[in-house]
């Protein structure tokens, strides 16, 4: 008997050496951790549960079959983060550089279908050479099984994807499905083609990580909603990520402790807009000043930053936000923005995680780049998310809302719960300028009318009476109570009900 507990022990051993110690110094002088040592850091202490640590390929091309490692490749299984429950994988490049068989992508497939089946949230964390060469089409068929579960899975629970090394060709697109993809500076990259294949066909030369680098896809391409220094930062984020979003579509987002007055009065935010309503100001500060303990978990933070994306909480519990940025590009929609923002507000939607919306937008951002690039099609995205969001949505005006900037920023008209306007807000079709330039054309050369046109509009029009005249404002409030009014807000909406019509599915505008 001991012989045989001895021997499962020995299996083990082996099994956690991966692709052996050789390989695995190699992999920490690359400044990168073990797929064991990931999970480690990932779930709470001792809670992994491993599956398939004994699988092997089955393959016998190129003399395959001498080389069977335990695991093949990959480490799975479910453990918990807070103790809440996730299911992990962890590619382990140390093993045919975690590139992807008909075996390792089972394993992947197995835990993906418990997840499914019990509610909870998938964490990749993909370190790969792609599909295993020797493999071919059995490869290629491995990863589309996991594709068909990414979007099966897509609004079913949480799926997070981790790039913590190469993941490159059609490996791209299971993270590409998931909800949300960081990476680690310096050591991971993404790309569908690699460089030598870019050099060959375009003749753009470029680095692996000037194409699919953590700068690129959180600067450049959006790809990626954050990048952090190394693996430890990152999986310590992660946890920190986890604990805002619910396990899955049925379940609430976990309503945490909390130590900060929900009543709490701000009376520095009386001052916040300048005087001079073309200034910038931060609307960081708000969401600080809004959120329980300050705490606002910033997403893409470095793509579109002319509107801010991310989670606090308020009373406890998780609360999306949405917030034009008036210190860039003085906080318009574009093409970027509303993107950014439409597919956050879906996954808000989508996870009932209710959204406050701030909003200082002077409009859409003009010009032949925006047209041409379709900017119609991708404002009509922000739009239409707001529109089908059934959670609870409050909105605080606290300057501009200008246009149809107005009416996309979750305005009453699309349904918004509680849209709040500060005493300082101007909505209106466009601001005072733009407006007495169309209206008064013929008088454009008397400066001393113009100012009196002017005038008379600011006093008509930029403020927040009108719509609150006509109830699409609900109430003028005072900068300072913002957060006791936010949260009084969500607080009442605790038992919003509200369905959209019976439908396959919508057509949002791509
Ligand atoms: C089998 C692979 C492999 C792969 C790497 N290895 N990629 N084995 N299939 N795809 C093995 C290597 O043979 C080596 O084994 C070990 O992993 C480490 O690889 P190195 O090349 O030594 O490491 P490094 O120099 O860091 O380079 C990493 C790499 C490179 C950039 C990922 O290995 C590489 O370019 N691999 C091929 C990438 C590729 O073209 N994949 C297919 C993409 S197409 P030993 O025994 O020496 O340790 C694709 C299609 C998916 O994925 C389609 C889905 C629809």
């Amino acid at each position: 008997m001991t012989d045989i507990l001895q021997e499962l022990e020995r299996r083990r051993s082996e099994a956690r050496l991966g692709g052996g110690q050789r390989r695995i110094d190699a992999q920490h002088g690359r400044g990168k951790l073990t797929a064991r040592e990931r999970i480690e850091l990932l779930v709470d202490e001792d809670s992994f549960e491993e599956f398939d640590m004994f699988v092997a390929h089955r393959s016998t091309d190129f003399g395959m079959e001498a080389d069977r490692p335990y695991g093949d490749g990959v480490v799975t299984g479910w453990g918990t983060i807070n103790g809440r429950m996730v299911y992990v994988y962890s590619q382990d490049f140390t093993v045919f550089g975690g590139s992807l068989s008909e075996t390792h992508a089972q394993k992947i497939c197995k835990i993906m279908d418990m997840a499914m089946q019990n509610g909870a949230p998938v964490i990749g964390l993909n370190d790969s050479g792609g599909a295993r060469i020797q493999e071919g089409v059995a490869s290629l068929a491995g990863y589309a099984e996991v594709f068909q579960r990414n979007v099966m899975a897509s609004g079913v629970v949480p799926q997070i994807s981790v790039i913590m090394g190469p993941c490159a060709g059609g490996a791209v697109y299971s993270p590409a499905m998931t909800d949300f993809i960081f990476m680690v500076k310096d050591t991971s990259y993404m790309f569908v083609t690699g460089p030598d294949v870019v050099k060959t066909v375009t003749n753009e030369v470029v680095t692996a990580e000037q194409l699919g680098g953590a700068g690129t896809h959180t600067k450049k391409s959006s790809v990626a909603d954050g990048a952090f220094e190394d693996d430890v930062e990152a999986l310590t984020e992660i946890r920190r990520l986890f604990d805002f979003l619910p396990l899955n579509n049925r379940e609430r987002a976990p309503t945490r402790p909390f130590f900060d007055d929900p009543a709490r009065i701000e009376p520095s935010l009386d001052t916040l807009i300048p005087d001079n309503p073309n200034q910038p100001y931060d609307m960081k500060e708000l969401i600080a000043k809004v959120a329980d303990e300050g705490d606002f978990y910033e997403i893409q933070k470095d793509f579109a930053a002319n509107i801010l994306i991310g989670f606090i909480r308020i009373e406890g519990q998780t609360v999306g936000v949405v917030a034009n940025q008036p210190m860039v590009l003085a906080g318009c929609l574009d093409i970027d923005s509303s993107r950014k923002a439409a597919r956050f507000v879906r996954f808000c939607d989508a996870f009932e995680i209710p959204i406050l919306t701030l909003v200082d937008v002077p409009g859409f951002l003009p010009g032949t780049s925006q047209e041409y690039g379709g900017v119609i099609k991708h404002g009509a995205k922000l739009l239409f998310a707001y529109g089908e969001a059934t959670v609870p949505k409050v909105t605080v005006i606290t300057r501009k809302a200008y246009g149809g900037a107005y009416d996309v920023m979750s305005s009453k008209h699309l349904r918004g719960d509680f849209n709040y306007a500060w005493p300082t807000a101007e909505i209106a079709v466009m601001g005072a300028k733009g407006a007495v330039e169309i209206l008064y054309r013929s008088e454009l050369g008397d400066a001393d009318k113009i100012a009196a046109r002017t005038k008379d509009y600011e006093d008509r029009f930029a403020n927040p009476f009108v719509a609150a005249e006509k109830g699409f404002i609900d109430e003028v409030i005072q900068p300072r109570s913002t957060r006791r009014r936010v949260a009084r807000a969500f607080a009442s909406l605790r038992g919003k009900r509200l369905t959209n019509p019976w439908k396959k599915h919508d057509n949002i505008p791509l």
